[in-house]
This record gives structure tokens, sequence and C-alpha cells, in this order.
């Protein structure tokens, strides 16, 4: 089988702000969305990748293909759900039932182990899966005036990472649906869930952080830069 990653690269990292959009700070020594690329395409299963990129990029290197494997790109959208629609639609033509996986070009640190076994969750799953990392703080409901109204329980709960992995006929209906609800989905899971189905959570590493502020940039560097000695 063969699977497409998609990598949404067309935000503008307001948070991080800065003249560089975050997804091409050096992070030792590669640009960010370098390392997201790479981590993905050295999975045999991955056939290539669509990146989808801001109308005005200035910074993307320009590559057709890396390890031997296809890279192609198109525009993205407004909303980062927009993005991945729009990666989706320009993919080559390929099985309804193929799985893709997206992964943001900003998170650098993804291991070859856990997108392993995302892949193997949704292989096996129609629903589809995701990278995901149980909430480990303890979580508090706050108020207007910036007091605890109430703390949360936390047992069930989990951040959403990515890689996530679909099946691309039903993710494409899924934002689709999204889109014309006026619904604005945060990740592609919440999507899927929208069409009534539940995608399986896969434990994943809590070191796949999406770089948001310079103090992410500062701990990816360090991170991946001890994976490299
Ligand atoms: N993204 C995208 N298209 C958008 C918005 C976001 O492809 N219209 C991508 C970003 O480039 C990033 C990923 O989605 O790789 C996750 O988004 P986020 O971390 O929010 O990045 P930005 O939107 O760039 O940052 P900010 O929200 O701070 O502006
Ligand atoms: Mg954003």
């Amino acid at each position: 089988p063969t699977v497409w990653a998609i990598l949404p690269a067309a935000g503008r990292g307001a948070r991080f702000g800065g003249d560089v959009p975050k997804q091409y700070l050096q992070i030792a020594g590669q640009p960010l969305i370098v390392h997201a690329l790479d981590a993905l395409l050295s999975n045999p299963q991955v056939a290539g990748a669509m990146v989808a990129l801001a109308a005005d990029d200035r910074h993307w290197p320009g590559w057709t293909t890396r390890h031997g494997k296809p890279v192609l790109r198109c525009v993205g959208g407004g909303e980062r759900a927009d993005s991945v629609l729009a990666a989706l639609q320009a993919l080559p033509p390929g099985p309804e039932d193929s799985l893709v996986l997206v992964h943001d070009a900003a998170r650098p640190n993804l291991h070859p182990s856990d997108l392993e076994r995302l892949l193997h969750a949704a292989s096996e799953d129609r629903h589809g899966a995701i990278l995901a990392a149980p909430v480990r703080d303890t979580l508090k409901r706050g108020d207007a005036d910036g007091r605890i109204a109430a703390t949360e329980p936390r047992a069930a709960l989990w951040r959403a990472l990515t890689p996530q992995a679909f099946r691309r006929g039903l993710l494409t209906d899924a934002l689709l649906a999204a889109r014309a609800d006026a619904v604005q989905v945060t990740d592609e899971a919440m999507a899927v869930e929208r069409a009534g189905l539940r995608p399986r959570l896969v434990e994943g590493r809590e070191d796949n952080l999406k770089v948001t502020t310079p103090a992410d940039r500062d701990l990816a560097d360090f991170l991946l830069s001890q994976r490299q000695r």
C-alpha cells in the first residue's frame, strides 16, 4: 500500500514572530520543515510528500524529490484545514482507501517508531488513528477573573499530536463537510469525528513537540542535536 504524507506549511507563525516563518528556522543545522519531511520520507511505506505552502513563500528549497521519493507542492489556504484539503486535492490520483498521513511542518522531532506504530494502527482500522499523549498536569478551569472555577478530571484526556492517519477518501469528505458547515476544525481527527467515526489514539512520545514559541525552538534544537550525536 502506498501512503502519501501531507505537510501543511502555509502558516505565518504569528505566535512565534520574527522575519522567517517558523517552519524555516534552523534547528540542529537544518530547516525545521526538513526534519519533519525527512521523518516521514524515511518510512518505507511512505511513497512521497505533498507540501502546502503560502502563495508568497520565498523560503521553500524547491525540491521535487528527496531520498528518491517525489516531493510535490501546492498552495495552502487561510486555515490549517484549508491547507490540508488543498494538499489532498492536489495529490496524484490513487485509491480512495489508501492512507494519508498529515504532519505539521512545525513538528521536527517525530521518531520512526511512533510513525510505524501509527501506520500499523491506521492500516487496520477504518476510523483512522492519531498520535496522542496523555495529559500529565492537573487541569484547572479558569473564570473571567482569572480564578480557579474547577479542577477538571484528566484521566481520559489526551493531547492530539501529529501525524494523523486516515483513508484518503474519508478525510477529504470529512474536511469538505466541515467546510460546508462552516465549522473550523483544528486537526484532521476533529473533522472525522464529526462524520461519526472514532479514530484510534496511539500513544506517542512526549517529545514530538510543535514549535510555537522561541522556547519550543530551543528545546527542539536541543533534542535534535542530542539525536544526531
Ligand atoms: N498551517 C498551514 N496553513 C495555515 C495555517 C497553518 O499549513 N493556514 C500549518 C503551519 O505551517 C504549521 C501547522 O499548520 O506547520 C500547525 O499550525 P501552527 O503551529 O498554528 O502554525 P502557524 O499557524 O504558522 O502559527 P500561528 O498560529 O502562531 O500563526
Ligand atoms: Mg496557527
